[in-house]
């Protein structure tokens, strides 16, 4: 029996195209091998959607995307319209798909693939090994909490959290401990901060149900610098929405470039994926994009959405494989024999590793 999925992908600005086209070549791959029949539509955000119908986040796109089983975005945002007002740019229609979306926790993991350690700005034995889970509450804190305001002379924004949205928040950060190393980390800014106190009273509280897993507390000064310190302390952390924005391009040098990190974003009505880079303006067009987090992005989606684990790890198999050959975008370092790719020729390697992969283990089946 063929399943059918409903996809919205949204491409985005800038690289978002080009990480875009290549993630679905390898999503689409998996799926027809698979025998999973994937429903696509793709529609306009940010940029590109202001430009087609003066919104950044257009009625229609909202409702292809709440009729989904899953999102994909690629990025958003242009030096263009950094002069708009906030309201009508690009960031605001990403906030606003996250909102309508429903999804409070961003999972974003941090590998240190062993190949690519060499060119960290860490030394390797600093980040070998590292595996660290960020779990970054999405849809609170500074980003949306009110009142807000600029005038001419002052501005303010408030960090503002529930109970029940730092208690849903936490409980995925305990579950998915669960599913690693049972060692979760809670960062916050308890020292200064009521909505930090009120997190980590939360949290600890909570703790008691999750006796299996170790539970600690950072403050967020203090783990920006243990986070490339000493990467391999953490497993999963979990933290509110802004410093888990910083938190996790700070990540992206454990993983050797910001090009390399995925997300999934859980717990609402619609799962939603998307790389953890933006649309990089200073690349764009130029076809030098580093494509492995979005791939990598489709693997969380196939694990995720689509429950396909073995399908997933395969992904993720094949983006190390790749590497381990040799192969590099422009952004990653290239040590003795490697050879630099475009966007296109990574994304067709991954393909043709994912491919084989699934292939070998059909064909063992059948036998
Ligand atoms: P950025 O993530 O776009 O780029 C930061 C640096 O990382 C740049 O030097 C860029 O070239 C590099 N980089 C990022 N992704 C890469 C990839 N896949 N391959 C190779 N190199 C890569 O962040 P920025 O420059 O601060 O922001 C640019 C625009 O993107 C802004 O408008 C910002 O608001 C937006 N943005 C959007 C998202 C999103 O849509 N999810 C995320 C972050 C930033
Ligand atoms: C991210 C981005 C977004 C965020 C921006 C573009 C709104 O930086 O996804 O990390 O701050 O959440
Ligand atoms: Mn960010």
């Amino acid at each position: 029996m063929r399943t059918k999925t409903k996809l919205t992908v949204l491409p985005g600005d800038g690289i978002g195209p080009e990480v875009i086209t290549q993630a679905m070549r390898v999503l689409r791959t998996v799926a027809d091998l698979c025998g999973y029949e994937l429903e696509v539509r793709e529609c306009p955000v940010g940029g590109v959607a202001i430009k087609q119908s003066q919104s950044p986040f257009p009625r229609a796109t909202m409702d292809a995307c709440l009729e989904s089983d899953a999102v994909l975005l690629g990025a958003v945002g242009g030096l263009e319209y950094d002069t708009l007002p906030r309201n009508m740019r690009p960031e605001t229609g990403l906030l606003q798909l996250r909102t309508a979306l429903g999804g409070y926790a961003n999972l974003r993991p941090a590998i240190s693939y062993p190949c690519l350690s060499a060119g960290s700005p860490l030394r390797a034995e600093v980040t070998q090994g590292a595996n660290i889970l960020i779990i970054r509450e999405l849809l609170g804190g500074l980003y949306f909490g009110e009142p807000r305001q600029k005038t001419d002379d002052v501005a303010f924004n408030t960090m503002r959290y529930t109970l029940p949205e730092i208690q849903r928040v936490a409980r995925i950060g305990f579950e998915q401990a669960r599913k690693r190393k049972r060692k979760l980390t809670s960062i916050d800014k308890a020292n200064v901060l009521e909505v930090s106190q009120l997190w980590r009273d939360t949290v600890a509280a909570l703790a008691a149900e999750y006796p299996d897993v170790t539970l600690d507390h950072l403050y967020v000064d203090a783990a920006a610098m243990h986070l490339v310190m000493n990467p391999r302390r953490f497993d999963v952390i979990v933290t509110e929405n802004l410093f888990g924005d910083i938190l996790s391009d700070e990540a992206a040098v454990i993983t050797g470039s910001l090009g390399m990190l995925a997300s999934a974003t859980i717990g609402g009505q619609v799962a939603l994926y998307e790389p953890v880079h933006g649309s990089a303006p200073d690349i764009a067009g130029k076809g030098i994009a580093n494509p492995l987090g979005a791939i990598a992005t489709v693997a969380m989606l196939l694990r995720h959405t689509l429950g396909l684990q073995q399908e997933a790890d395969d992904v993720e198999a094949a983006i190390s494989q790749v590497l381990e050959q040799g192969y590099r975008t422009a952004d990653l370092h290239r040590g003795a024999g490697a050879q630099l790719v475009s966007t296109t020729e990574m994304g067709e390697r991954v393909e043709a590793a994912v491919a084989e992969k699934i292939n070998r283990r059909h064909s063992y089946h059948a036998v």
